[in-house]
């Protein structure tokens, strides 16, 4: 167990599959207790059923993150269940790209609604309670998108920019209460994001582009417990990873 996570409260969006999920069952075994959330209940009751069987504290709870009602219910159950939360790992996303010239406007809205907007309402859910506590640590995903734009991909980059503006505020503006913030942007995992491209052409070619270079999703776990087990004085900001053989 390593210190620094073990016994600490640790909720994390997006924990149904991909980076929450493997990053859920690597604090665990450092000894975190995990607050799982997503909004497909099935997948996060079995892995909390998973890590609870292996001896451990976990707990599963249906969010979708663009309710704000539904996220401060998510924060706020896990202060009633344990006593405090000390990290938050805002995860949850979606990838849907396309040229901006086939106006997926819909898309745009959601990537938006869960990639920036859900975000903030786990900074407005989570704030309140770190503040009492005078320590937390937010985690924020953005990606190599964060640092670059590139064709076909210019939403979502936009909201991957925005959360590395959103965290560098955060830090300024809570850092006087003992708030970490940390940053993490993935190059190419392998996780189930690409399946949320609806346009079959782009899938394919995205597809061709990021498989033979992904890495597996424990390699964000390990930078996800790098961060959060380094002393309470020591803040990791940023931390920016890509397969050795990706381009962009
Ligand atoms: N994989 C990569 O190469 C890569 C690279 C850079 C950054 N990222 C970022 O990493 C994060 C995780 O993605 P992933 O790669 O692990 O993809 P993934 O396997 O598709 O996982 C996405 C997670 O987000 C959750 N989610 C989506 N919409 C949600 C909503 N409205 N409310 C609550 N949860 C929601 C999904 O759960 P439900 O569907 O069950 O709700 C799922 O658990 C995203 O922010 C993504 O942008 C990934």
């Amino acid at each position: 167990m390593t210190k620094g996570i073990k016994d600490k409260v640790v909720v994390i969006t997006g924990a149904s599959s991909g980076l929450g999920a493997a990053a859920a069952r690597m604090l665990s075994q450092e000894g975190a207790t995990v607050v799982l959330a997503a909004r497909r209940i099935d997948r996060i009751q079995a892995l909390a059923d998973q890590l609870v069987a292996a001896g451990r504290a976990a707990l599963a709870l249906a969010t979708d993150v663009t309710s704000r009602d539904e996220v401060k219910r998510l924060v706020d159950s896990t202060v009633d269940r344990y006593g405090r939360v000390d990290v938050l790992i805002n995860n949850a996303g979606i990838m849907p790209v396309a040229p901006l010239e086939r106006l997926k406007v819909g898309e745009w809205d959601s990537t938006i609604d869960i990639n920036l907007k859900g975000v903030l309402y786990g900074v407005a859910a989570a704030l309140p309670h770190m503040k009492q506590q005078k320590s937390g640590h937010l985690v924020f995903v953005s990606s190599v998108a964060g640092h670059k734009v590139a064709p076909g991909m210019v939403v979502y980059a936009a909201t991957k920019h925005a959360i590395r503006a959103l965290a560098e505020g955060v830090r300024q503006e809570l850092r006087h209460f003992n708030i970490r913030t940390t940053v993490i942007s993935p190059g190419a995992v392998r996780t189930e994001l690409l399946d949320g491209i609806s346009e079959p052409d782009i899938a394919d070619a995205v597809r061709k582009r990021v498989e033979p270079v992904a890495l597996p999703a424990e390699f964000f776990a390990r930078a996800v417990v790098f961060a959060l087990s380094q002393p309470e004085e020591m803040d990791v900001n940023e931390i920016l990873f890509r397969p050795t053989r990706q381009e962009l």
